[in-house]
């Protein structure tokens, strides 16, 4: 295997895409990221072609199964007018949150392996702390092969996915904004009081951080609570979020990060660790595989090519006004370090009719609805408290939050739904624009264009990938 393809969220890496490249023998990743609405979603849609019932129904909890069924399939036009989602994710959240969480990740790998026999993984956010466990356990229950953990350090996963393969009770770590060193925040998953009818020990998926130094990689390799598998070491010209630059975040003239030689890689020092890497941004170009196979690398993780094939998520609509833009070399893109809530910086393609155009986001009414990106932080009565910066201003600053924190943010989850076609539809009669991220090397995708029209599949992003490598007649 040389070829991951990344992890996408939210939905853009869905189960049709990781499925059509692991059939092609490369590592085909899932998004984890939103899936228990994105599950909800599809079934209030009409759950076209019957695939999520189909895995439901492979679920080893049918009782389970069946209430998802009752809570979001929708069969006719007018009970699909209102979205019923689940739950917004806290500490101590109601069983069927975990439940939904739970099986909407074993249904997106159930289906992305259905068929054929080689591995695929799932791609996890660790900053989007509190849906980590029941996403984990129930890609594990589905038998996904590897985990791809980025976005913070997920230095216990290790030993959490050592419990889980025996359904035993797991807990993390929780970053809490104005916690102290003696407090203890933790989330907990206790999957026997969660689901009935548990297989056997499951088997243990390999694990594979995402880094952006030497040092997170050292602090994963060695600090890490369990084995390390390998590693994917990604550069801040990857689509998605950026680490940010090391040290005091400089902005140039166009308020855009500038990384230095100290957000450098010493790759040599990574081949060092004696584990496998892959390396991602801006590694899905002609020659590329060739050049990372030469630096020692096991191969590379690509992003921004797949998310626009035929397979991905992306809607159709987004996907043909993006590749126009690719195919004349004209696409913008923007490295936006106020974009996210998380604070990271934040890829944004700039195209008409999406949230990337500034004076069309500013009269969006600001809602809370889906809440993947709060940040939890220690009220004064010791309790969690949930707050967004792209919350409506009023109650984020009730919340202590700080009024230049509010300046400039976008809400990523809205705008991630619409991307694939899912946007929440609003009782204001607002319609959520689309939000898109891609890599700096966006232009290029004029290549797989020209080879092989607006309609590449994933086969032929691997064909285009893979070129080089092919032996010369
Ligand atoms: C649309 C899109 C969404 C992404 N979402 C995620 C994500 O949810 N989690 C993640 O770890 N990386 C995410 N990435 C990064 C990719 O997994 C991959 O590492 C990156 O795209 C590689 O660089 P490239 O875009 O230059 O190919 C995303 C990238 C794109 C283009």
């Amino acid at each position: 295997m040389k070829i991951i393809q990344g992890g996408m969220g939210a939905g853009v890496s869905n189960w049709q895409l990781a499925r059509a490249v692991s059939v092609e023998g490369e590592l085909g990743v899932v998004s984890g990221t939103a899936t228990e609405v994105i599950m909800a979603r599809r079934l209030q849609e009409g759950d076209e072609g019957g695939h999520t019932r189909r895995a439901l129904a492979a679920f080893p909890d049918q009782e389970i199964a069946d209430r998802i069924i009752r809570d979001y399939f929708a069969e006719t036009m007018l009970e699909r007018a209102v979205a019923k989602l689940p739950k917004v994710h806290k500490l101590n959240e109601p069983e069927q949150l975990a439940q939904d969480t739970i099986a909407a990740n074993f249904v997106e790998v159930y289906l992305a392996k259905e068929g054929h026999n080689n591995p695929v993984g799932i791609n996890l956010l660790t900053k989007i702390q509190l849906p980590v466990l029941a996403s984990l356990y129930g890609a594990m229950l589905a038998g996904v092969d590897y985990v791809v953990m980025g976005a913070g350090v997920p230095r216990e996963v290790p030993a959490i996915l050592d419990k889980l393969i025996r359904h035993e009770d797991v807990s993390m770590a929780l970053q809490v904004e104005g916690a102290r060193s003696e407090d203890s925040f933790r989330s907990h998953l206790s999957p026997k009081n969660l689901i009935r009818n548990l297989p056997p020990e499951l088997p243990r998926p390999a694990f594979y951080p995402i880094v952006a130094s030497n040092v997170l990689a050292t602090t994963m390799v060695r600090k890490a609570t369990g084995k390390v598998d390998g590693l994917i070491v990604e550069g801040p010209t990857a689509g998605g979020h950026n680490a940010p630059p090391r040290g005091a975040m400089q902005l140039d003239a166009n308020d855009e990060p500038i990384y230095g030689d100290r957000d450098e890689v010493d790759l040599g020092k990574i081949s060092a660790l004696g584990l496998p890497f892959y390396l991602a941004g801006g590694w899905g170009g002609v020659n590329k595989l060739k050049e990372a196979l030469a630096l020692e690398a096991a191969g590379i993780q690509v992003g921004t090519a797949f998310a626009f094939c035929t397979e991905s998520g992306l809607a159709q609509t987004v996907k043909e006004a993006a590749l126009r833009m690719a195919s004349e070399g004209i696409g913008k893109v923007v490295t936006d370090v106020f974009a996210s809530p998380t604070g990271f910086p934040f890829k944004v393609l700039s195209l008409e009719g999406t949230m990337s155009e500034v004076a069309d986001y500013l009269t969006r009414p600001r809602v809370c609805n889906l809440g993947f990106l709060r940040h939890l932080y220690k009220k004064d009565d010791g309790e969690i408290g949930y707050r967004c910066p792209s919350e409506p201003e009023n109650s984020y600053l009730a919340k202590g939050g700080g009024e230049s924190e509010l300046e400039g943010r976008k809400c990523l989850c809205n705008g991630l739904m619409a991307n694939i076609g899912l946007g929440i539809p609003r009782n204001d009669g607002y319609f959520e624009p689309p939000l898109v991220t891609v890599g700096d090397c966006f232009n290029q995708l004029c290549e797989l264009v020209k080879g092989w029209g607006e309609g590449y599949s994933a086969s032929d992003v691997i064909e285009y990938l893979t070129r080089d490598l092919a032996p010369q007649t």
